[in-house]
């Protein structure tokens, strides 16, 4: 693999490999370091903590040295052109760029500018693959086989990255996805996948609740209806069945679609999430390795 800038057009062979090596990465403390002497870096044009911090950690690990690009401090804000920067990032002596950006297509653009590749850390409202994959692994190591799965995502689904990408991993795995949410939050096109605004009419038959924060940033408006009608908190939580479970890429919106008592009680899978970031991380890094210059 040369790049990885979105799900799309993975075939389940090829998630199980990524499903597969992520789980060697959990299991094993040492590792191989396959990046040795490779250079990693990370360019979030957009805030990023736990997505920075894993991609950072993953590339330690494999023994590549790390270079971190601080937007706010760099020459962008001088009026540097983003071709200008991903070229002198790249001149510097990357061998792997890690690109997060408000605009969608800027990791392709980053791979044709400078021949790199590259991994998508979130681009705009369209597709942010490893944190689909961080997804599809732990759904994994907690349920076993996904295959007729009941997985409801709920909330902005419009203007998620992170929907986006597991709109197209989750149905690769067996998993049958149901999007939930105001009609100005479902995506226009259904692309076959099953839509619904009434979470209380179907909120029985989930297995996971994957609830998403409301992307303010990118234009969404939340207002107190969506915390009554979208939002989980005990009382909600209590219609779930006894195994379901409750998951969120954070950041998370305490008190808008989450309360204290979910995102901290027993069917939390929030932090089992973050935790996977590192192992799902490095997997890709090292499904790139075999593709380095
Ligand atoms: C998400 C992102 O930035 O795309 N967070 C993440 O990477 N875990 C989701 C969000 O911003 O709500």
């Amino acid at each position: 693999m040369k790049s990885f800038n979105s799900i799309r057009g993975l075939g389940r062979a090829d998630l199980d490999s990524l499903i597969a090596a992520s789980m060697r990465y959990r299991e094993v403390r040492r590792h191989d370091r396959v990046l040795d002497a490779r250079t990693v870096a990370l360019l979030f044009f957009e805030r990023s903590t736990r997505t920075r911090l894993s991609f950072q950690l993953a590339a330690e690990k494999l023994g590549a040295n790390v270079l971190n690009l601080d937007p706010s401090r760099s020459s962008t804000g001088k009026g540097e052109s983003l071709r200008d920067t991903l070229m002198t990032v790249a001149a510097i002596g990357a061998d792997v760029l890690v690109v997060r950006h408000v605009e969608s297509g800027v990791p392709e653009l980053a791979g044709e500018w400078t021949g790199l590749s590259v991994i998508n850390a979130g681009d705009g409202a369209r597709e942010h693959p490893t944190q689909a994959l961080v997804d599809i692994v732990t759904l994994r190591s907690h349920f076993g086989d996904l295959s007729g799965l009941r997985v409801g995502i709920v909330g902005d689904i419009r203007h998620s990255r992170v929907a986006g990408s597991l709109i197209h991993g989750l149905p690769v795995m067996g998993v049958d996805l149901v999007l939930i949410g105001p009609h100005e939050f479902l995506p226009s096109h259904d692309g076959g996948i099953a839509m619904t605004t009434d979470l209380d009419g179907v909120i029985e038959d989930l297995d996971v609740v994957y609830l998403l924060r409301v992307q303010r940033e990118r234009g969404a408006e939340v207002d107190e209806k969506y915390s009554q009608q979208y939002g989980f908190d005990s009382t909600r939580t209590a219609a779930l069945h006894e195994n379901a479970v409750i998951m969120h890429p954070g950041p998370l919106n305490r008190g808008v679609e989450i309360s204290d008592e979910v995102a901290d009680g027993p069917r939390s899978l929030i932090l089992d999430q973050v935790a996977n970031g590192v192992p799902v991380r490095m997997a890709v890094l090292a499904a790139l390795e075999s593709a380095l210059a």
